[in-house]
């Protein structure tokens, strides 16, 4: 069996094609793929909280909307994802544990604090931004409940991407105090931003397995770069300065030079102990709690249901009593 079922999945790999989750997978291929979907899930989630921070405090109702539906979208890609773990076995309730307990990663760049209005501007820009480019080469990821998530969540995020730009735009047409604004979070952010992309390859030994399984199409530092010269103009248009001195366009290798984030400080982060981290997963632990009653309540709705249901076939005569 098992060797008919690994025949079948190399030949889907080898194709191109898509595993879907009847499918026979190798019990590493289900646990990797649940952990990135899972942590990819959770990154969603918690990113709703740096700028929902920021919702009640938005400058105009118009800049309320966009941020009330950017914010409302990261649910929503939450959600999606979530659902995609469970194609594969995963629990809902078991991979929100995980994540509450610390057992479970997201994204490093979410415990970080925003500290002005210019923050909801850089975040969609850079943040989402560099979520864009992580995220447009897993449209084409090897398992199909992920990559058809990922067609979906990519348009949203361009849209968030666009939004933050717009911001920015308007704020750098302001005054010299908004104009400074930006630029603080500019500095803020830019490298928290490249650490999105993990660590460098070379530190990177899940690459190579996630690459070979088509997870992955590209690795850490190729989408970093990626980013980088994507972004150079972008802020080279806003009127804004990228706080690295070593940043320099290299016309041999038709990209632009870079400097090493600070990797101490991303291992740091990742373990637990950024500005943030505590905060965020306190929230989330806190919203799990007030949530309780709803998914009780929906459980036992559901339990009610199939037991009416079942009476009704009995009384139907069509299953024994
Ligand atoms: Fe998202
Ligand atoms: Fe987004």
């Amino acid at each position: 069996m098992t060797g008919d079922g690994e025949r079948a999945f190399t030949q889907t790999l080898e194709r191109d094609q898509r595993v879907e989750p009847r499918d026979w997978m190798p019990d590493g291929y289900r646990r990797t793929m649940i952990r990135q979907i899972a942590q990819h899930a959770h990154s969603e989630i918690i990113g709703m909280q740096p700028e929902g921070e920021w919702i009640t405090r938005a400058p105009t109702l118009r800049r309320k909307a966009i941020l009330l539906a950017k914010v409302q979208d990261e649910a929503g890609h939450g959600l999606y994802l979530y659902s995609a773990a469970e194609t594969l076995g995963a629990d809902r309730g078991d991979l929100t544990r995980r994540l509450i307990e610390g057992r479970q990663k997201y994204s490093s760049i979410f415990n970080y604090p925003t500290l002005t209005f210019a923050d909801v501007g850089v975040i969609g820009w850079l943040v989402d931004g560099a979520a864009i480019c992580n995220q447009v080469p897993l449209c084409r990821s090897s398992f199909g409940p992920y990559a058809r998530a990922m067609i979906r969540i990519c348009k949203e995020e361009s849209f968030h991407q666009r939004q933050g730009y717009e911001l920015l735009m308007t704020m750098m047409t302001g005054t010299p105090a908004q104009r400074e604004t930006v630029q603080d979070a500019v500095n803020r952010w830019w490298w928290p931003s490249l650490m999105m992309f993990g660590p460098p390859d070379a530190d990177s030994p899940n690459t190579a397995q996630s690459m070979a399984w088509k997870i992955k199409r590209h690795t850490n530092d190729e989408l970093r770069q990626r980013f980088v010269d994507m972004t150079v103009p972008q802020a080279q248009a806003l009127g804004v300065t990228l706080p690295d001195g070593e940043l320099a366009w290299n016309a041999e290798r038709g990209h632009y030079d870079f400097g090493a984030p600070d990797w101490a400080e991303f291992k740091r982060v990742l373990a637990g102990d950024g500005p943030m981290n505590a905060r965020r997963i306190a929230h989330r632990r806190r919203a799990d709690a007030d949530g309780a009653w709803v998914r009780e309540a929906a459980a036992a709705h559901a339990a009610k249901q199939s037991r009416a249901a079942g009476q009704a076939r009995a009384a139907e005569g069509s299953v024994p009593a």
